[in-house]
């Protein structure tokens, strides 16, 4: 598995292409335009990824860190055809190697408590729940 930074209109329009519902059932963002990723990707402190296999695209991360870097959240997605192989197991191995390349000390997620797979992957690399949060909102 290889993965590169996204700079091109093809990335952009592949990281929108994987905000498709069977993708994001678990995700607070169930869409992103085609402009987004493009926009999102001139963050400073956010580096978004292309996972590639056999030439092929199958996926996206992103890595988001603190102003002092040493804090990074991830987001993941194997695109749906191509999950249950294995990948999302090995992006997770390559998105802790990349974070601590970029000179972060600890990894963060978020994760639906009904994602079962993803929990299931976050915890045999390690990752320990931290505390149960509730999201509020309010419409204004
Ligand atoms: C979550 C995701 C990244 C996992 O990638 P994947 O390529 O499908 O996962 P893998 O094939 O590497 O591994 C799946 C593992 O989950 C296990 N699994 C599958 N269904 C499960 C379930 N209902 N409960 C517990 N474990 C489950 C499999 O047995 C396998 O583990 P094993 O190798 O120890 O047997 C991918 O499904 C995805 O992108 N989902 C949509 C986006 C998403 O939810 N991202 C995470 C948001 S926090």
């Amino acid at each position: 598995m290889k993965y590169y930074k996204i700079t091109t209109k093809q990335d952009f329009k592949f990281v929108s292409y994987l905000f498709k519902p069977e993708n994001t059932k678990f995700f607070e963002t169930k869409k992103l335009s085609i402009k987004e990723p493009r926009e999102l990707n001139k963050l400073s402190r956010r580096n978004d990824y292309v996972l590639k296999v056999d030439g092929k695209k199958i996926g996206w991360f992103n890595i988001r860190q603190s102003i002092n870097k040493k804090d990074g959240v991830f987001g993941i997605i194997i695109d749906k055809k191509f999950q249950g192989k294995g990948y999302g197991e090995q992006a997770i191995k390559l998105i802790l190697k990349e974070a601590k390349k970029l000179g972060v000390k600890k990894l963060k997620l978020t994760v639906f408590e009904n994602n079962l797979k993803a929990i299931h992957i976050y915890k045999k690399v390690g990752f320990q729940p931290v505390r149960k949060e509730i999201v509020m909102d309010k419409y204004i």
